[in-house]
């Protein structure tokens, strides 16, 4: 039988869940919430909607409901979900706070419900080729990993620019950078060092810049700036670089496309002496000559965002882990409160040191 969901919360992300899921092998979702009765006006026929979030959480005949409400209402709705033994969905972040997620927990723990959180990005296909790269043993010892995202209107919208509404970059898109960095490197974070600002907006923040430096010597890098201004082609999206001793990958756009390069050979150190270059006697830098950067397509991987609904309908019936798992959102709300700590102090913070 199919799983029967309900949406609470029907803005922007919970009409993407209702297109998503209208034509979903497993899923069928059945009623929806929003406080502001015409967000539902183009809901689907047959559909039944409720200005109220307990009346949806009355009804017995609902398996699974999905929170995508604004952020600062999820610990409220997370809590009353529970209390109603209905399985949870909620969106990113989960909660602003780790003490929200804790009471978060504590209520799923005692209702004995599924709880799991919205990070489909894990599936994005840009970070999932990087991953593969990562996971192959294509560039040697890797020792950066970068990820940037770029715009130019500077502002947020509706309540995104209230601090009290969990609004700013950081629980926006930061949740999703970060958990894909720590989705993919392996090991513990020594330190983290970060710049956090209100470039443009008044309240909350627009651009961040946070390094981890992880146990095992690679250093990520995540940067976003809502206004981070160049003329080149396809800036104002996504960019993964990752560096290794054999060589680089690169990933651009949302529809990704990107390298992997490598060198012919490497300059011989030989310590005494003048080494030519096709740019004269040189040393480090300089044009390459003819043939040295060696690049190839890189194969792009063939992921949805579908496929968070595969695994959460295989994880429900037992026969597959959920993949996001909540020790892993924690760790990403606690690298959010570490990078605002260090951008405060202007100070490196120490982490699962
Ligand atoms: N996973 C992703 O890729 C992704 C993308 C966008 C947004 N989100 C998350 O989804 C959530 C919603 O964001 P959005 O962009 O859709 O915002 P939105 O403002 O478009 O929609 C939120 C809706 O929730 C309703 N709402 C608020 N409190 C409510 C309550 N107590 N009961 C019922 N309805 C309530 C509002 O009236 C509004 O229609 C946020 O947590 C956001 O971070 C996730």
């Amino acid at each position: 039988m199919n799983l029967r969901f309900g949406i609470i919360g029907y803005g922007f992300m919970g009409h993407e869940h209702m297109t998503l899921l209208s034509d979903f092998d497993g899923i069928d979702v059945i009623a929806i919430c929003d406080r502001e009765a015409d967000q539902m006006d183009d809901a689907p026929e047959g559909v039944a909607k409720y200005t109220d979030a307990a009346d949806l959480l009355a009804r017995d005949d609902i398996d699974v409901v999905i929170i995508s409400a604004n952020n600062n209402q999820h610990l409220k709705l997370v809590k009353m979900a529970a209390a109603a033994k209905k399985n949870i969905i909620c969106e990113k972040p989960v909660a602003l706070s780790i003490p929200d997620l804790e009471e978060m927990e504590k209520a799923v723990a005692e209702n004995g419900v599924k709880f799991t959180v919205h990070q489909q990005r894990r599936f994005d296909p840009d970070y999932r080729t990087m991953k593969n790269v990562f996971d192959s043993d294509e560039l040697g010892d890797i020792y950066t990993v970068q990820t940037g995202l770029y715009g130019y209107n500077g502002n947020m919208h509706d309540w995104h620019i209230y601090p009290e509404q969990g609004g700013g970059m950081m629980y926006d898109w930061g949740v999703h950078l970060i958990d894909q960095m720590l989705y993919m490197i392996p090991g513990k974070i020594t330190s983290v060092f970060a710049d956090v600002r209100n470039v443009i907006n008044e309240q909350v923040d627009d651009y961040f810049k946070v390094l981890l430096m992880f146990e095992n010597g690679i250093t990520a890098e995540v940067e976003l700036g809502t206004y981070f201004l160049k003329d080149e082609d396809k800036w104002f999206e996504r960019h993964w670089f990752m560096g290794g001793n054999k060589g680089s990958a690169y990933v651009d756009g949302f529809h990704p496309e990107g390298k992997i390069v490598h060198t012919a050979h490497l300059l011989q150190n030989a310590g005494h002496g003048r080494t030519m270059t096709a740019a004269g006697p040189t040393r480090s830098f300089g044009p390459p000559s003819e043939g040295l950067i060696l690049s190839k397509d890189i194969e792009i991987a063939q992921t949805t965002h579908r496929m968070y609904f595969e695994n959460y309908v295989k994880a429900y019936r037992g026969e597959e882990d959920f993949l996001v798992k909540i020790p892993e959102v924690k760790r990403v709300l606690k690298v959010m409160d570490a990078a605002r700590l260090s951008a405060k102090t202007r100070k490196s913070v120490d982490f699962e040191a």
